[in-house]
């Protein structure tokens, strides 16, 4: 028996693993759906009610869709009654597990590690599902840089077959060895990359969204055209535009802020074009408008 205990779902008895997951957000959201459809015991916080009340209609809008794909082992409204929502940090101070899936800001991130690190008891992993801040730096903020990991996911997580696992400098391999298992545990296919800014997926995905807005500020050709070069052309499954609305716009300004910053690389640039539309709130599916209108 592994040291974590698996779900009923996946049939391979035991108990279950105990996880919460900081932040109700797309990508919390999603996230703990993943660890509910495995059946482990899960428990989604995030300090706004709203932001829970709308991670709590994703999770029941997606696995609406995957139940009506017979994509599930257990009816969805069963699944969505075993998570728990909360709004309290204190409802993670049983778990194994703690998945923190806040905004990509440093402040945030500093003030929950420093607030749950007198809540958890010694031993349990801090997963972040950071996307572009170094798990080294993230590391010195908690009490067990050893226990400490990146465990980054991709939108929407319950599709998205990947886990980018990021071992700080002093993350410890037993712990590398968990997050590997436990991911491959939610039906994903992970990989193991040293901290290093923008790991893998972000290094090489921001500069081609960037010259996709850059192809778009210099009138080389429409939004739609430009998808459509890279979906018909180079078949990918969406065009970089539209992925810029379905990440979030200020999002992938933040990430490329950060990887400009950390390489001083001009090709990470943040255009123009993708500040103005942040600032104006034209942050994509989100707010209704992004490169497209929703
Ligand atoms: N939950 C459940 N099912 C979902 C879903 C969700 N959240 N989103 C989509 N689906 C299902 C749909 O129901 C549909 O099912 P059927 O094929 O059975 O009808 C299927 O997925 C395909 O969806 P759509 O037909 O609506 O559209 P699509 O074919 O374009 O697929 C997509 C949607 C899977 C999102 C696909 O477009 C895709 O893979 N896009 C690229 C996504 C991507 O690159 N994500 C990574 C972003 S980067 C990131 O997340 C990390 C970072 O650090 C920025």
């Amino acid at each position: 028996m592994p040291w974590w205990r698996r779900s009923p779902h996946n049939d391979t008895g035991g108990d279950l693993l105990k996880v919460s997951v900081i932040g109700a957000g797309t990508m919390g959201s999603g996230i703990a759906q993943v660890f509910a459809m495995a059946g482990d015991e899960t428990t989604l916080i995030d300090i706004y009610k709203e932001a829970l009340q709308k991670g709590k209609a994703n999770i029941e809008r997606s696995l609406q869709k995957l139940g009506e794909k017979s994509a599930l082992s257990t009816e969805p409204d069963k699944i969505l009654s075993s998570i728990t929502f909360s709004s309290s940090l204190d409802s993670c101070k049983d778990s194994s597990l703690i998945v923190e899936a806040v905004f990509e800001r440093l402040d945030i991130k500093k003030d929950i590690f420093s607030k749950i690190a007198e809540i958890i008891s010694p031993g349990t992993i801090i997963a972040s599902n950071t996307s572009s801040i170094s798990i080294n730096l993230l590391s010195s903020y908690v009490k067990e840089p050893e226990n400490f990991i990146g465990m980054h996911f991709f939108n929407p997580p319950p599709i998205m077959k990947l886990v980018e696992i990021v071992k700080g400098r002093r993350t410890s391999e037993s712990v590398t060895k968990k997050i590997g298992d436990i991911s491959r545990s939610l039906g994903k296919d992970p990989v193991f990359v040293n901290d290093y800014p923008g790991f893998i997926s972000n290094r090489v995905l921001m500069p081609m969204l960037r010259e996709s807005i850059i192809s778009l500020e210099q009138g080389i050709a429409s939004v739609e055209d430009i998808d459509k070069t890279v979906k018909l052309g180079l078949n990918h499954p969406m065009g970089p535009l539209t992925l810029c609305d379905f990440i979030g716009n200020d999002v992938v300004y933040d990430i490329m802020t950060v990887l400009f910053n950390e390489f001083g690389d001009p090709h990470y640039k943040p255009p123009v074009l993708l500040r103005n539309m942040v600032f104006s709130g034209k942050l994509g599916r989100k707010t209704g408008e992004g490169f497209y209108k929703y």
